[in-house]
């Protein structure tokens, strides 16, 4: 067996050393390496050697193929070569161009993008404040009393003694009217924290803050302005809905609804069959925020309202898990 593999060692030495171009070196390697070649052959023939040369002769098979491969290996490597220096100088350029394929802007940026461009046009300008917040900002300058549910640690993220990661966007109102006097109008983009995990929450959101302040702003102003944004957003059929409800830092406060994007109004699992869904906050300014800023109440009001982006996205796709804004699954995201 070792005579018959030395033997084919020489020819396979010999042969390499004339092969002249690419398809010559293929060739040998089906005839030596191949399914049905050469040293496929001397395994098989291998199982008859007696069990006490098995090793010895199965390393010598072995040294050889690591050979062949080898050499067959170096010569592809030149002719490869060779033939790709060719290539070089021919360019075709009847080849139709490579495409090249865009990426699109996740769907919460398209949305915050949107309501930016609705506000914009009613005179409103893009503040932004910062993420990791005191107590006082986010809680105290808000009339949010020490014991109100929202400073409890299930709800916030304390990152250490009265620092948090804000839990809402109301405290850039605080940082605007801080450094500005009125009148003025804004909106306040930016992520928000809250310890919450479940299909409609998730531990971090967005949302857009807005705030007027103004000699004479009255409830209808923030009606009209909520009306406008409404039916820009969701269609100009869409009924809106303000119901009585509670914030430290407005009063009177309200939360608007719009009537259900998924069976307009004739009730539905998404709207638990009320026919309405709830997509904000909003009130008049607390005047004890505006004494915590300096504003002068008697003389200035102020609506403010705020609102969960997602929330809005969710509602305008029919989107049903918050969870899929996150998980960057590209056959989620290609749809917007
Ligand atoms: N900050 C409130 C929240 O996160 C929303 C809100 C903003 C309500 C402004 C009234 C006025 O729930």
């Amino acid at each position: 067996m070792i005579d018959r593999i030395n033997k084919l060692r020489q020819d396979f030495g010999a042969r390499v050393a004339q092969a002249t171009d690419a398809d010559a070196v293929n060739r040998l390697r089906i005839e030596f390496l191949g399914k049905k070649g050469h040293l496929a052959q001397a395994m098989q023939e291998l199982r008859a050697v007696p069990a006490a040369e098995k090793p010895a002769v199965g390393k010598f098979i072995n040294e050889f193929k690591q050979h062949v491969e080898r050499l067959l290996g170096e010569q592809a490597e030149k002719f490869g070569k060779q033939a790709g220096a060719g290539r070089e100088r021919t360019f075709d350029t009847s080849l139709p161009g490579r495409r090249e394929t865009p990426g699109s802007l996740h769907p919460i940026t398209q949305t915050l993008d949107e309501i930016e461009t609705i506000f914009h046009g009613l005179g409103f300008r893009v503040e932004e404040g910062p993420e990791i917040e005191s107590d006082y900002y986010n809680f105290e300058a808000l009339n949010i009393p020490k014991d109100h549910p929202a400073r409890d640690m299930q709800d916030t993220f304390y990152v250490e003694g009265d620092t948090v990661l804000r839990t809402h966007t109301s405290p850039v109102q605080i940082h605007v009217m801080e450094r500005q006097e009125p009148p003025l109008r804004i909106i306040a983009p930016g992520r928000v924290y809250r310890c919450d995990s479940d299909v409609s929450h998730t531990p971090m959101f967005h949302q857009i803050e807005g705030l007027m302040v103004d000699e004479g702003v009255s409830f209808s102003h923030l009606k009209s302005v909520m009306n406008i944004f409404v039916h820009q957003v969701f269609g100009k059929n869409t009924s809106v809905r303000f119901r009585p409800s509670f914030f430290p830092f407005t009063c009177p406060s309200a939360e608007v609804d719009i009537q259900c994007v998924m069976c307009s109004g004739k009730g539905c699992r998404v709207c638990s069959q009320t026919g309405w869904l709830e997509i904000l906050g909003a009130g008049m300014v607390d005047p004890a925020v505006f004494e915590a800023v300096g504003y002068d109440p008697e003389r200035w009001t102020g609506f403010a309202f705020g609102m969960g982006i997602e929330r809005i996205t969710m509602l305008k796709y029919g989107i049903n898990d918050i969870r899929l804004f996150f998980e960057n699954d590209l056959r989620f995201l290609r749809q917007f």
